[in-house]
């Protein structure tokens, strides 16, 4: 598999070497007393003449059935439901402490995207791959160009990467953008870095894109996350990437749009991870 290119930009200084990141993120109840509901001694029902040729029997009351309980009928989020740790679980969560077992694993459902421009032609794990279309679908709606630049890198195609930005950065910078070997999310087919082909391909600015923004706004209805969000480097261990979008299914991503959680450390009450154990 051909790798993607180390961009020029990439290598042009710190700022672009971050751009290289991703490469290799109510029923109002009735009124009471309304209309309908006759006064107290207004007469009907009272025994008076005035209601003479009435049904005796009771009015059918208006009074409104109770009100469902709202939250109640809403099952509290279930935040067990898949697992964690299987690399095979749209819920993995893989970061420097937390490494893919296998370190090589490999996802068996692999399936390119349909549609839609796809910079080296990576597939995605199926899931993924149906929601990224959707995604980019709804960003072209909405008036935003948006391609996949890199999805699924098996383990040797993260070895080659890797190695390169140790050699041009040293291992202590590539480590602050680039997974290891095993660690990447790319790995696990659910990881999508995209672009709109502007002036910040795999640059920190795509956030202030038009299309940048609106894809942090909307990829939760499709089922992603800004998995390397601003200001969580000390949880996430890299530096932020507003392209590289995480699929974690719907249920999963609204809940944490809805919570204001926004790294999956946090949400799901994992350790931070700001660097490998060695
Ligand atoms: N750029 C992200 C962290 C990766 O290499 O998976
Ligand atoms: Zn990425």
């Amino acid at each position: 598999m051909s790798l993607p290119q180390t961009t020029a930009r990439a290598a042009r200084g710190p700022r672009r070497a971050v751009a290289a990141l991703g490469l290799a993120l109510a029923l109002t109840a009735p009124l009471a007393g309304c209309a309908d509901e006759p006064a107290p001694g207004s007469g009907a029902g009272s025994g008076s003449e005035a209601g003479a040729g009435r049904s005796t029997s009771p009015a059918p009351s208006t009074r409104p059935d109770p009100e469902p309980e709202a939250d109640a009928a809403e099952p509290p989020f279930d935040r067990a439901a898949h697992s964690l740790d299987d690399p095979a679980s749209i819920w993995v969560v893989s970061n420097k402490t937390r490494p893919l077992a296998p370190l090589d694993f490999a996802p068996a459902d692999l399936s390119t995207p349909q549609g839609v421009e796809n910079e080296f032609a990576q597939p995605l794990r199926e899931p993924a791959a149906r929601a990224v279309e959707t995604l980019i679908a709804a960003a072209g709606a909405a008036g935003h160009e948006v391609r996949v630049i890199s999805a699924y890198r098996d383990y040797a195609t993260q070895v080659a990467l890797y190695d390169r930005y140790v050699a041009r950065d040293g291992a202590a910078a590539a480590d602050t953008y680039s997974a290891r070997p095993g660690y990447s999310e790319h790995q696990t087919g659910l990881a999508v870095d995209l672009d709109d082909f502007g002036a910040c391909y795999l640059d920190a600015c795509f956030g202030e894109t038009p299309a940048g923004a609106w894809l942090a706004e909307h990829a939760a209805e499709h089922g992603f996350v800004v998995r390397y969000p601003a200001g969580k480097q000390e949880v996430t261990g890299f530096t932020p990437e507003p392209w590289h979008f995480r699929y974690v299914g719907p249920e999963l991503a609204e809940e944490m749009r809805r919570t204001g959680v926004t790294t999956l450390e946090e949400f799901f009450g994992l350790p931070a991870a700001p660097g490998y154990a060695d």
